[in-house]
């Protein structure tokens, strides 16, 4: 259906002036028009331009069209519980929406669904130096939260390239990993309590100011990697942690993946503490030194190289092995920051390419080598014409696998093609004991794949969850678990 756009104006009248697609969903652009009207009565913020919608409407990925019937900005818990009353009472889903960074499509409205985008819920509402925690709003951007921490020497201790957008509720929604997990695991893992909002709107806070509560299940840790299908989080307390007192950073070229394996092997069993273990091919690098102005870190051409942070104070703790020419260990805050950049430039110097599918998958460490082994094995049989980018946190077995054609894909098939092959990959990761989503999550892209992720009775259980939490199915239709 094409509908017309409409802006919301101050006398309260929606006027229609320019085309804007809203898919199948004609009933939930007519609810909509109810529900902003009554946002508006209440003084809550709403978005209804055609940029606005196709902006927010949507996170990182690029692989849906944009439906929305408006954005809601709300500025307090009280107008988020609003908005979801408004909603309820008309039957019109949501969307939860933060810094739109997510890779899984689970910040996308395809359904003519209101997003509800917590950017304006950015204050920090105390900091507790004896517990060490920081109470924030759900949408205070991530490096705000470092920002603040810092100066007392310490962090939330996950760690994204997308820091400078994401917000700590959508961290949260997704479960984030980083580089940093190795060492401290999960966004879960630094979180005391949550403050949440129902699809009814009642709110519910699940733990409260203590580091122990263990009175009855705790539902807490349901929400942390829900994507948004369980209910809208407005405030979380974080645990923050003394930031590592030595840092040294080296990248070393490697000429395999299992070559980059020994090398973690020898620093576990030297029980060398690990900040960071990361991962990239050559190709990867070249996309990054093309697209930045950076230089070639390596004098020879090299297959792959591995990045590492380790908490050590002096070079010469570094094992024998990695004093190679081929390592650079940075001498400085500012060369860490630049052998850094290596890696944390892929995923937007890979956007620029032309079509990009993305993987992020997770396999038992030992198995990984065979497995990269058979993909490569097939893959320009499988995929042809596109090449294959590998890099990820090697160290946590998390393996960001991504076909990449140097053209676009007008006709969408392209797309088709990756996910005819997701079978195939989901196969080989699934007969390893592996995961199809390691960090990303499921969203509105891998949700088709739900049999590879989790069993039967599982799902069963997870689906009876979201009817309990969610009965009128409001909260992200069509994503995740459903
Ligand atoms: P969004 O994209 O806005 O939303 C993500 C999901 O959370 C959606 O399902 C949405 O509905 C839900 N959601 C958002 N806010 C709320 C809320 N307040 N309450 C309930 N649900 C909510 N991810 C990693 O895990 N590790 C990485 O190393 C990593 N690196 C990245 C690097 C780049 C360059 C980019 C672009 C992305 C990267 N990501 C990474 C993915 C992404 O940054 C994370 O998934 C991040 O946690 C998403 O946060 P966001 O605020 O942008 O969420
Ligand atoms: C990363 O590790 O850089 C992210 O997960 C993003 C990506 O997979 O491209
Ligand atoms: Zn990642």
């Amino acid at each position: 259906l094409e509908s017309s756009k409409h802006r919301w104006e101050l006398h309260g009248k929606i006027t229609h002036h320019k085309k804007v697609s809203f898919g199948d969903s004609p009933t939930n652009l007519r609810k909509g028009m109810t529900v902003l009207k009554k946002l508006q009565s209440l003084g809550i913020e709403v978005l209804v331009e055609a940029e606005d919608l196709e902006n927010y409407g949507r996170d990182w990925t690029r692989f849906h069209k944009v439906a929305t019937c408006g954005i809601a900005f709300p500025k307090s818990t009280d107008e988020v519980s609003a908005i979801l009353k408004a909603c309820g009472a008309q039957g019109l889903p949501v969307v939860p929406s933060g810094g739109r960074t997510g890779l899984a499509a689970g910040a996308v409205a395809t359904q003519g669904e209101l997003v509800v985008n917590l950017s304006r819920m950015n204050r920090i509402l105390d900091w507790d130096p004896l517990s060490l925690t920081l109470h924030v709003e759900a949408g205070i951007v991530h490096e705000a939260v470092q920002e603040f921490l810092r100066p007392q020497g310490l962090h939330w201790p996950v760690d994204l390239a997308s820091k400078g957008s994401c917000q700590i509720g959508g961290n949260l929604a997704t479960n984030a990993g980083g580089l940093r997990v190795i060492r401290y695991g999960h966004a879960r893992r630094w979180v005391q309590s949550l403050k949440v909002v129902l699809a009814d709107g009642r709110l519910m806070e699940l733990h409260g100011p203590v580091e122990k509560n263990n009175a009855g299940t705790s539902l807490r840790d349901l929400f942390i990697g829900s994507e948004g299908t369980l209910g809208i989080i407005v405030e979380a307390r974080l645990r923050a942690a003394s930031l590592p007192k030595n840092r040294l950073t080296l990248l070393t070229s490697v000429p395999s993946l299992p070559a980059a394996l020994e090398i973690l092997k020898e620093l576990r069993k030297k029980q060398l503490p690990i900040l960071a273990f990361e991962f990239f091919r050559e190709n990867c690098l070249q996309r990054v030194l093309e697209k930045t102005q950076l230089r070639p870190p390596f004098r020879n051409s090299s297959a792959a190289a591995v990045l590492m942070d380790l908490e050590l104070a002096d070079v010469s703790e570094i094992p024998e092995s990695l004093s190679t020419a081929d390592t650079i260990v940075a001498e400085t805050e500012e060369q860490a920051r630049n052998l850094w950049a290596y890696r944390e430039n892929i995923t937007e110097s890979l956007a620029q390419l032309g079509f990009v599918y993305k993987h992020d998958l997770a396999l038992p460490l030992r198995k990984m080598p065979a497995f990269v082994e058979k993909v490569e094995s097939e893959f320009s049989q499988r995929f042809p014409g596109a090449e294959l980018y590998l890099f990820g946190h090697l160290g946590d077995g998390n393996l960001h696998l991504n076909v990449v054609w140097p053209k676009k894909d007008p006709d969408g098939k392209l797309l088709s093609l990756c996910e005819k092959q997701n079978e195939w990959i989901f196969s080989e990761v699934v007969a390893l004991q592996g995961s199809i989503s390691a960090e990303h999550g499921l969203g509105l892209l891998k949700r088709k794949y739900l049999s590879f992720a989790k069993s039967p009775t599982e799902l069963e259980m997870l689906r009876k969850l979201r009817k309990v939490f969610d009965p009128q199915g409001l909260l992200n239709p069509g994503k995740g678990i459903e």
